[in-house]
């Protein structure tokens, strides 16, 4: 949540700055701001409430400041309201310190004591206030240099940062300060950026460095140095970013979400082609070789929001296939909950961001209990990515939507293949029926262009549904993974109250919620499960309840029970979600779409959540 850039070099920062907060805006976008300083060290503040638009006008694109340093920020508000006044950058009281910060002081009502009783004045409700002011004081305190302030800074606050600071005795100079938020700094051409993702920078250099936790690095003269907690200079390697500018803008389409479902057949090629050899798998490189497959005696998979729907169907997948018990779970109730592991239990985190503060302190906890951990991620060199014990990654490329479309669909090719060669590791399939399965995953992706082809069908039902008031998902075994997935699609952007439901679970209160009108869609493309779910559907439908069902090419008979219905093809029955999702994140995007609603950037909500 929130986005923060830096830069310094030898163009005009402000239009380099907005260009980058661009990029960043699905991260937050309630108010944003930018502070730059020209060659006397004067520094100009531009803050304005709403989306960066409006600071863009404001600052006519950026060419009404000048100046070759500067910083930026685009806001999801966590204290204080989303306004001008609380709007980043912050500034000390005289105009000594001023930064930028995504992330959470937990104990700024105690620093912000210590500051009001050393003087200082409070202007706005945020703790980023408090810790600019708090480096201020440090700075005056010991007399010391940047660094030396940050450091003591760094040592008093609690919680999680990733600051972009200036200082007036310093023109040309930006530091950087993080803890368990996301950033990277560059250096290319004489010039430093910095920012929260690889996306704000990608234009002008792909080569980046990964500042770790309570490190401090400074940008000056076209190179980036880094120090530790106790202000030595430490070493730092450059990491080239692979994926080029232009995944990250919208090619044509009318939004990133669009976009995204259409790359989702090119994130499973590659995600699959990163451990396909032939027509088998392996997933040594990612840390698993069959022997170490052999020796898990149970699996446990954390995940927040999506990521999590993604282990529900793993769930189903790995313990039909490979017989190893799985259980999911939140990463924010694991956190909290002194969950017990076994010996030889494999935790797997699954990210897109690889930055979600709850999935992060989950690893964490885990790792703290000896447990051997397996994340699977998309974006390279993220904190989940570099701390988990093995990592798989997803070849989804930037996802820039907040709804997660084409990194769902990456990561659940990832588990698939774990269950899969987990399977033939420990000998619960067949050799032929691993090559099928094998096969299978790899016509996945030919079968999703096929759904992409014609959605003329659900246009016509998304404009028909955009006034419903509520919409019920249903489904049973992987069905209702799938459904889950479906329903938070729906939420998240057309603001429809949405629920997902195990079908057989309705009859055990929900299906009181059923009148006239409501909108129930159920999946089915389990065979074992179409009686049983038709059932639960008939129950629905004597309630008044209007029916779309989501099906397998061939379940025609379907026709008699519903008001509609959207066919996709067949896969193996373990591969249903791969293809079922598409028709469900259609929907939602058209009804959206037809609702007039900001289809990239739903309100409330952010694309990383990197506070609790
Ligand atoms: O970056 P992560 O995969 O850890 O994010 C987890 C969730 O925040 C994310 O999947 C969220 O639920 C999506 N907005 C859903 O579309």
């Amino acid at each position: 949540m929130c986005g923060i850039v830096g830069y310094t070099g030898q163009r005009q920062a402000a239009p380099i700055l907005l260009d980058g907060l661009s990029k960043l805006e699905y991260r937050g976008y309630d108010s944003a701001g930018i502070a730059v300083r020209d060659g006397n060290g004067e520094i100009e503040i531009v803050k304005a409430k709403g989306r960066l638009a409006a600071l863009s006008e404001k600052t006519d694109c950026g060419r009404a400041l000048a100046g070759t340093c500067g910083i930026g920020h685009t806001r999801w508000a966590t204290h204080g309201e989303p306004s001008e006044n609380n709007a980043h950058p912050h500034l000390s009281d005289d105009g000594n310190v001023v930064g930028v910060h995504n992330g959470i002081i937990e104990n700024y009502q105690e620093l912000r004591e210590k500051l009001l009783h050393n003087g200082y004045h409070f202007y706005s409700d945020t703790d980023t206030e408090v810790a600019v002011k708090l480096i201020d004081y440090y700075y005056k305190k010991y007399l010391g240099t940047p660094v030396d302030a940050i450091n003591h800074a760094m040592v008093r606050i609690r919680g999680s940062y990733a600051m972009a600071i200036m200082f007036k005795e310093y023109p040309g100079e930006v530091f950087a300060a993080r803890k368990d938020c996301p950033m990277i700094l560059g250096a290319a051409d004489g010039e430093c950026y910095l920012a929260s993702d690889a996306t704000a920078i990608l234009k002008y250099t792909r080569s980046v460095y990964y500042i770790g936790d309570l490190e401090i690095g400074r940008l000056k003269d076209g190179a980036v140095t880094f120090y530790n907690l106790d202000g030595d200079e430490i070493e730092k390697e450059k990491v080239e970013i692979l994926w080029d500018e232009e995944a990250a803008e919208k090619a044509g389409y009318e939004h990133f979400m669009m976009k995204e479902i259409h790359e989702q057949p090119r994130a499973i090629t590659d995600t699959l082609g990163s451990v396909l050899e032939g027509d088998s798998l392996n997933l040594e490189g990612v840390g698993l070789t069959d022997e170490a497959l052999k020796e898990i005696s149970d699996i446990c998979i954390v995940a927040c929001g999506s990521a999590y729907h993604v282990g529900v169907v793993a769930q189903y997948v790995i313990e039909d296939l490979a017989k190893v018990p799985v259980r999911v779970e939140l990463a924010s109730e694991f956190r909290y909950r002194k969950p017990l592991l076994k010996e030889k239990e494999l935790v797997v985190i699954i990210s897109q961001s690889g930055e979600t503060a709850d999935s992060l302190a989950a690893l964490r906890e885990a790792k703290s209990m000896g447990a051997k951990t397996f994340a699977i991620v998309n974006v390279v060199g993220s904190s989940i990515a570099r701390e988990a014990d093995h990592v798989f990654y997803t070849m989804a490329g930037p996802e820039i939507a907040v709804a997660t479309t084409k990194a769902y669909s990456a990561q659940l090719i990832a588990v698939y293949c774990l269950a899969v060669q987990m399977a033939k590791a420990r000998a619960q399939i067949m050799d032929a029926y691993y090559k099928e399965l094998v096969k299978e995953m790899t016509l996945l992706p030919g079968k999703i262009n096929k759904i992409l082809e014609d959605t003329g069908r659900l246009q016509w039902l998304a404009a028909r549904q955009a006034n419903v008031k509520d919409a019920f998902f249903i489904g049973r075994g992987i069905d209702y993974a799938i459904s889950l997935e479906g329903s938070l699609k729906m939420k998240e952007i057309s603001y429809i109250h949405s629920e997902a439901y195990a079908a057989g679970e309705l009859k055990h209160g929900t299906i009181s919620l059923i009148e006239n009108g409501t909108l129930v869609i159920s999946v089915i493309t389990q065979s074992g499960l179409y009686e049983k779910i038709v059932s639960n559907m008939v129950e629905c439908k004597s309630r008044g309840a209007q029916l779309f069902g989501l099906t397998t090419y061939g379940n025609y008979n379907i026709e008699d029970t519903t008001d509609f219905v959207i066919y996709v093809p067949k896969t193996d029955e373990h591969f249903a979600a791969s293809l079922a999702v598409v028709p469900l994140q259609l929907l939602a995007y058209y009804v959206s779409l037809s609702k007039g609603l900001d289809v990239d950037k739903p309100r409330n909500l952010a694309k990383s959540v990197t506070v609790e």
